[in-house]
């Protein structure tokens, strides 16, 4: 074995390793020139066969000669990783300043989000929600509550009455028959609201909407007075329309409230018609088996259309029944 021919092996395989143009020629490159194969690992596995002084300066330099070649093959590999991972680097950038895919978030309607505020709010001072079909007895939303046959508002041009006509049923005007609905179902002491869906035979304007909505409340207990409604209005009024609100009383009628009055509210410097009110009629209670000897109540019922058309400056009401998102997103999404 001549020193030449190893020289030889070891220039072959640097050359061989520098022309490698990446991993994987590399790997056959040190195979052919470093491998078991290889003629160089062949003259190792040979020194075994020479005489001890022969093998002893073979070896050095073939254990040299091996040297040479690692480090040659371990300068190109790390070279070889290094262009590898650039490449990759530069293939799998990944644009964080790229915007996302946002998808719109779901959001409830202005009047769901009034609708849950005024629910908070009760259910902070003890009430309880209470719940009335929309299909409803002509005896629940008329008769019990002391509309008489005659009333204007039992015709057809303001109610929607269900066919076959002998069904009794109507599409309630009015979350007052859940009044009677709690007293028939409960016993005094009664705290209650009905937030829900009304029903009236008017066109869709700037101000009516034949479906919309009202929330109700009733109280019955000992010794409720006229007092307790109002100190009760008050605060309701300060939640929706903030710390300056303010209630006024105005005398009115309604069959199923004794005495009754109308609520307005203070609100942005004006006096504002806000709902109804009173003191349960007697004859409601007693209709309803509860002991007037012990027991009073009060009332109220507000429209949800119309406390949000004031809060907001809402001027009209196709906005809030159209379901344009424009309009429902400016409420935030109130989940
Ligand atoms: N039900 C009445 C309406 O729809 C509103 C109302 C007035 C409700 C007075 C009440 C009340 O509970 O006491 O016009």
């Amino acid at each position: 074995m001549e020193i030449a021919e190893i020289d030889n092996w070891v220039n072959q395989a640097i050359s061989a390793f520098a022309s490698a143009q990446n991993l994987e020629e590399l790997k056959s490159a040190r195979l052919a020139h470093a491998g078991d194969k290889s003629p160089i690992s062949g003259a190792s596995r040979s020194l075994g066969t020479l005489p001890a002084d022969e093998r002893a300066v073979l070896g050095k330099i073939i254990g040299d000669a091996r040297g040479k070649i690692n480090a040659s093959l371990e300068a190109r590999t790390s070279a070889l990783e290094i262009e590898r991972d650039s490449v990759l680097l530069v293939q799998e950038r990944v644009d964080v300043t790229l915007p996302p895919h946002r998808s719109k978030l779901g959001g409830l309607h202005p009047i769901t989000i009034i609708k849950n505020e005024i629910s908070d709010f009760f259910i902070g001072q003890g009430y309880s929600i209470a719940e009335g079909p929309e299909l409803e007895a002509q005896w629940l939303n008329f008769d019990a509550l002391n509309i008489p046959a005659d009333h204007p508002a039992r015709t057809m041009q303001d109610t929607f009455f269900i066919e076959p006509l002998e069904s009794g049923l109507v599409l309630r005007t009015h979350t007052s028959p859940v009044q009677v609905r709690t007293m028939l179902a409960q016993k005094p002491p009664i705290y209650v609201i009905c937030p829900g869906r009304t029903f009236r035979a008017d066109e869709l304007d700037a101000t009516h909407t034949p479906v919309f909505h009202q929330v109700e409340g009733l109280v019955v207990d000992r010794g409720i007075t006229m007092a307790h409604l109002k100190g009760t209005l008050d605060s309701f009024a300060r939640k929706m329309f903030g710390d300056e609100a303010k209630t006024r009383l105005r005398p009115s009628f309604f069959p199923f409230t004794e005495p009754s009055a109308e609520v307005d509210v203070f609100f942005n410097g004006r006096w504002i018609e806000w709902g109804g009110c009173g003191m349960v009629n007697p004859k409601v209670l007693q209709s309803c088996g509860v002991d007037t000897s012990i027991f009073t109540g009060f009332a109220f019922g507000m429209g949800l259309e119309r406390t949000l058309m004031v809060r907001h400056g809402i001027t009209d009401m196709h906005d809030i029944v159209e379901g344009d998102l424009r309009f429902s997103a400016q409420f935030g999404s109130g989940i």
